[in-house]
């Protein structure tokens, strides 16, 4: 029997396709409605200790090969997505959904996380160390120190299922550097990628989103590419206990066989989910799915990791 299930840290999914974070997650409606799709779980927007208003609209465009946003982190706060997580674990107590998060500084993140520890939340939480909008503040991921001590200090206390969201790397000794810390911490993924920063996109002669000028993180068919280096890059240097999330550029199930033959155990949709709604998610497994049968395939495990080299 032909199946598209997959697990993360232990804990089993239907379908190995979600929200990508930012997209379809801001609202407990929208997360309702995520959740009430094919897709096999949630992720919520990443959450801040105070709610936010975030930059000034138009913030997010969708154009033909993808999009571009520059949000500034919009969020209700982390109690609004924590306490309804904590009431779907009363009714949905045989599925696990992500909580993704990261505070405006060091301190703030560990207040954040200490509250998901001292919680009763039995999910899986996303360390968002990738956020390319927020002005003045430069993703934490690209300051190799910074990650490892950010990392440190949060495996001193925080024991729960934790995973990290990871901007795109674009040169192999960074793969390298970037794996050899995260082997270090006993994480339970990285997700692999956020939106490729400050792209510009121009419309004539003018830009297409508000803030910043116009730079704005790049998602969709643009950044397919980068997204399968670098899930394949972090599959074939990280201990195999750190699973992979595959995102990026995923707009078809063929998209999805790809990161998963690059190592993905689940893959997110974004842009794709933007522009479509959350009937992406049907038509995307149902394609992925005729690709498996064609092939003699009945799980993912069947090809997952499994990309050829020539020679
Ligand atoms: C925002 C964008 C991101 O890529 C991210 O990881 C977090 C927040 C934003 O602009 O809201």
């Amino acid at each position: 029997m032909l199946s598209t299930q997959t697990q993360i840290a232990g804990f089993s999914f239907d379908n190995c396709l979600m929200n990508a974070a930012g997209v379809a997650c801001m609202t407990i409606e929208e997360l309702e409605e995520v959740k009430n799709s094919a897709a096999g779980t949630f992720v919520t927007k990443t959450a801040t200790l105070q709610a936010r208003a975030g930059n000034p609209e138009p913030r997010y465009q969708d154009v033909p090969l993808g999009s571009i946003n520059s949000m500034g982190l919009p969020n209700h706060g982390l109690d609004y997505y924590l306490e309804y997580l904590l009431d779907l674990q009363k009714t949905e107590s045989n599925r696990t959904f992500f909580l993704s998060l990261v505070g405006l500084s060091l301190e703030e993140t560990h207040i954040l996380l200490k509250k998901v520890q001292d919680s009763n939340f039995k999910g899986l939480t996303e360390l968002n160390l990738s956020c390319p909008n927020v002005p003045g503040k430069p993703q934490i991921a690209y300051d190799f120190e910074a990650t490892e001590k950010i990392l440190s200090e949060v495996f001193a206390y925080f024991t729960k299922p934790l995973g990290i969201k990871l901007p795109p790397y674009f040169d192999m000794a960074h793969f390298d550097q970037a794996a050899a810390i995260f082997n270090k911490f006993p994480l339970s993924f990285v997700n692999c990628v956020n939106s490729i920063g400050n792209g510009l996109y121009i419309d004539d002669e003018t830009v297409v989103i508000r803030p910043k000028n116009g730079f704005g993180g790049i998602g969709g068919e643009y950044i397919k590419p980068t997204a399968l280096a670098n899930v394949h890059a972090f599959y074939q240097r990280l201990n195999p206990t750190i699973q992979i999330i595959g995102t990026g550029g995923v707009l078809t199930g063929r998209d999805a066989f790809e990161h998963i033959l690059c190592g993905a155990s689940m893959v997110q949709v974004g842009t794709t989910l933007h522009k479509e709604g959350v009937g992406a998610f049907e038509r995307i497994t149902e394609e992925l799915k005729a690709i498996m049968l064609e092939k003699g395939y009945e799980s993912i495990e069947d090809f997952r990791g499994k990309l050829n080299y020539l020679d």
